[in-house]
């Protein structure tokens, strides 16, 4: 089976490399269309790892070439997110239950918000690996909450935007790649999943919590992802 994994930013793989790397996996580097792609060997397994860089255009590039270049048959998005949802704090982690794009508006022509023609305003994460991940939260005793994730080119940092998002939307997080992610999945019949541990609350501090907490937030998705591969079938001890 080849699995691919997708952060956004250096800090929410590293610690997904590093751990394949203390587990003695081979593990090869290609560079394709600006990324770094790394295939890691796990027993008669392949995933295949790389960060986007931020936003949108560059999470569909990765999603894009992980199915269509390397093959791979289901992809996971691992990182951070701001919380929206009151009872969300720092640290916590989130799995998508569906994605939108909150910045999308051709209300104009009298589309709702977030809605492009031929495609749907929101796309829901692959309903077994939702399933999986409960299951995995379960079996190690890790909370894991299951919402509605918005994405835009923007990083949310005000208490009225935060407003916005959640009042058009009923979003729960916010972040910048994962509806992208949602798309190009959707559009290959690639099942997909979306993990976020929050590190802000998308307000007037966001910017600060983020810097403080990016590293760390973004371990917890991470941990979370390679209980994940396990249940997947991938050798893994962990
Ligand atoms: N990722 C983490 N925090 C975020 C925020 N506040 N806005 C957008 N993306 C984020």
């Amino acid at each position: 089976m080849k699995v691919g994994i997708i952060g956004a930013m250096v800090e929410e793989v590293t610690p997904l490399i590093e751990a394949f790397r203390g587990l003695g996996c081979p593990t090869a580097q290609e560079n394709l269309g600006g990324n770094t792609y790394y295939k890691i060997s796990v027993g008669a397994n392949e995933v295949y790892i790389a960060y986007s860089k931020i936003g949108k255009v560059h999470a569909a590039i990765t999603a894009s070439v992980m199915i269509a270049h390397f093959g791979c048959e289901k992809i996971l998005f691992s990182g951070v997110a701001g919380g929206l949802a009151k009872d969300l704090k720092v640290g916590d982690l989130l799995i998508a239950s569906k994605l939108c794009q909150h910045d999308v508006d051709i209300s104009a022509f009298g589309h709702p918000l977030g809605f492009i023609p031929e495609s749907a305003t929101f796309i829901a994460a692959d309903a077994e690996l939702n399933a999986l991940a409960h299951k995995v939260a379960k079996l190690i005793g890790k909370e894991l909450r299951e919402g509605v994730i918005a994405s835009g080119d923007q990083f949310i940092a005000s208490e009225s935007k935060k407003a916005w998002i959640i009042k058009e939307f009923g979003a729960d997080a916010v972040e910048m790649e994962g509806a992208s992610v949602a798309v190009v999945c959707n559009a290959f019949g690639v099942p997909f999943c979306v993990f976020r541990s929050i590190s802000d609350s998308a307000d007037g501090s966001a910017d600060v919590s983020f810097d403080e907490f990016l590293e760390s937030a973004a371990k917890v998705s991470a941990q979370f992802t390679l209980q994940m591969l396990k249940a997947l079938g991938y050798a893994l001890e962990l």
